[in-house]
């Protein structure tokens, strides 16, 4: 098989994550693989996969060799290989647009975004020549307009998208036809990690409702020091985030809970928590005989490595795609890797529906 050649937007934590793991499970034999789901996707391997573009507004970050940007401040995510080797990426800068918080300004260097004095390059032509055939869309939340620019780059480029953020992209009708007109694959949107507050949640949500217990009320409380939740602090850039995590949830449910008795979204900036998630989950509901019970979880993960291992199979069935001249969003795979796909199914179905696209067996 050959390469699997991606562009990246957003050097931050989750990239830093995904390009360690590049270089971590190289040459891996597959009995003594730990973090993957899969080993192997249609004859793809992790080692397959290789960076050939990287955007950022950083100026810690941009005009540096990838394998130093993916550790430069304010990253913070967990080293687990820290020797990564050049392989001649050099980070370019990309358009601000709306990608920065406002309140960044009042935070320490050390935390926070800061933006390189440079203009933006020409994505398109840089895309088009670092031969790309993937994005992988790492924006901080509520980068509506970043985005949007970025995905019609990929477009005009010719490049497919792998969405990992709560901008709706795979799951929005008009830029479906737009992904389909170019006969491009589009994965999206919002990554739902490997072992996450989603899939948990999720999960406990479907237990309650298939063993007839009738959930009354639940919230997912969210803390952690990254700057993906100093970016969460501004409320006003999370609309499409707590869609995307309340959904991910409702689905689950028969009949949805009233807004008034589910509470998800991220909850508050802990510094010294760095990439280190904490999530909080209660559930209230009524079993046989009308008698309540709750349930109450606390579950702790590095947020950047969670992600970087279910990006890893996206990028991979994506190629696929690509390979079978599949267009337009991916529906069992998004189904399977996003909090946000076009079509909601259970985790166990859409896992067995992305085994079938794997093998061939089904279209998307
Ligand atoms: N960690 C997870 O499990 C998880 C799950 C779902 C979604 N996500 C989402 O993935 C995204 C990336 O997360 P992260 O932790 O890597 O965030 P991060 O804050 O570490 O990184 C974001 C990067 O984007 C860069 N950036 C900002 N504006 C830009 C622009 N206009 N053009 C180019 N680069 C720009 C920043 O400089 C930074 O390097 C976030 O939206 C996050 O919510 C993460």
């Amino acid at each position: 098989m050959g390469k699997i050649k991606i562009a990246i937007v957003g050097v931050g934590n989750c990239a830093s994550s995904l390009v360690q793991g590049l270089e971590f499970y190289k040459n891996s034999p597959e009995e003594k693989v730990i973090g993957l789901m899969h080993y192997d996707i249609g004859g793809y391997k992790v080692e397959d996969v290789e960076v050939v573009a990287a955007f950022d507004i950083d100026k810690r970050k941009v005009g540096q060799p990838l394998n130093e940007a993916i550790f430069a401040r304010p990253n913070c995510a967990k080293i687990f290989c820290s020797v990564i080797p050049k392989n001649g990426v050099i980070v370019k800068m990309g358009n601000v647009l709306d990608g920065i918080a406002s309140h960044m300004k009042s935070y320490s260097q050390e935390r926070a975004f800061v933006v390189a004095d440079e203009l933006s390059c020409d994505v398109v032509a840089e895309l088009k020549n670092s031969g790309a055939e993937i994005l992988v869309n790492y924006l901080p939340v509520g980068s509506e307009q970043a985005s949007r620019f970025y995905v019609q780059a990929c477009l005009d480029a010719g490049v497919a998208l792998v969405n990992c953020i709560p901008v709706f992209i795979a799951s929005d009708q008009n830029w479906k036809i737009k992904f389909v007109e170019k006969g491009l694959p589009v994965v999206g949107d919002d990554i739902k990690a490997q072992v996450g507050a989603t899939i948990t949640h999720r999960a406990l949500t479907k237990m309650f409702n298939d063993r007839g217990v009738k959930l009354e009320r639940t919230y997912q409380l969210n803390t952690g020091g990254n700057t993906d939740f100093l970016n969460m602090l501004e409320r006003c850039r999370l609309n499409s985030k707590k869609n995307s995590k309340t959904e991910a949830v409702q689905s689950q449910l028969g009949k949805p809970l009233d807004s008034q008795n589910i509470h998800i979204g991220p909850s508050d900036y802990v510094p010294w928590q760095k990439d280190n998630k904490v999530c909080f989950i209660r559930m209230e509901g009524r079993g046989f005989g009308d008698i309540a019970m709750n349930l109450e979880l606390r579950l702790s993960v590095e947020d950047s490595p969670n992600s970087a291992g279910v990006v890893i199979d996206a990028i991979r069935c994506c190629k696929l795609a690509l390979d079978r001249k599949i267009s337009g969003p991916l529906i069992s795979v998004s189904a399977f890797t996003m909090k946000h796909p076009p079509v909601q199914y259970p985790d166990y179905k859409a896992k067995k529906m992305m085994e079938e696209f794997i093998a061939g067996n089904l279209e998307s």
